[in-house]
């Protein structure tokens, strides 16, 4: 499974990066605005720096929710670099677009993704990646993990090569689930990844092994 960092933060990409296990980077205009990124020129000058950070998929989403803004604002953010991926809202004006950019060989991730029957027309218009929020349906006390198993059981039905990509991931146990039904990609807060690193009997283990090696050493000094 591939694990992204869902963030317009530099320097957090910078750290996910660090670990090396990073395969890519998810942006929406939340997260921009979070970092304060604002202006057409910088939103796409930002996009360029995430680029040269990482070495995967980097998805940047279109602000228009009409067909020809979409496409647009889709063609002049894929031309900004080969790993961008335009990422569009699942609307009507969007899985139309997504059939466009799929025909000119332009990478798509469908967003906002909350049932079976969207991503199924995302695929349907051959969108690379879809993305379901599972922390959200969580919060309205929809299980959204079910929601990745369910699309997993539809792609691979018709093999159907559109990317499962979780989004709106909160927490370690999310990955571990979303890796056990089969998603392709996880994005995910830098948190969550650092989290899968931890285990209390590791670092206790670890202590162990060098205390035991610094008390064997003074032995032989000793000896
Ligand atoms: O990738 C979509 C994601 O950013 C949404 O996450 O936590 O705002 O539901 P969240």
């Amino acid at each position: 499974m591939k694990f992204f960092i869902d963030t317009a933060s530099l320097s957090q990409i910078r750290e996910a990066q660090d670990l090396g296990v990073l395969d890519g980077v998810t942006t929406n205009p939340s997260l921009m605005a979070k970092e304060g990124i604002t202006g057409t020129d910088n939103i796409l000058k930002h996009y360029v720096e995430i680029c040269n950070i990482v070495d995967g998929d980097v998805s940047a989403e279109v602000i228009a929710t009409d067909y020809a803004g979409m496409i647009s604002e889709g063609e002049n953010l894929a031309a900004l670099h080969p790993n961008i991926v335009v990422k569009v809202p699942m609307t009507r004006d969007g899985v139309k677009a997504i059939k466009y950019f799929t025909s000119k060989g332009i990478k798509t991730n469908c967003t906002l993704v909350f049932s079976a029957g969207q991503a199924l027309l995302a695929a349907k218009a051959g969108a690379s990646y879809v993305s379901p929020f599972i922390g959200r349906l969580d919060d309205i006390s929809t299980d959204g993990i079910q929601l990745i198993d369910q699309i997993r059981t539809i792609y691979d039905n018709y093999g159907y090569g559109t990317e499962i990509l979780a989004a709106s991931v909160r927490h370690p146990m999310h990955i571990i689930q979303c890796a056990e039904v089969g998603a392709d990609v996880a994005t995910c807060p830098l948190s969550a990844i650092t989290a899968l690193f931890e285990h209390p009997l590791t670092t206790l283990g670890l202590e162990k092994f060098l205390a035991d090696h610094r008390k064997a050493g003074q032995q032989s000094v000793k000896a």
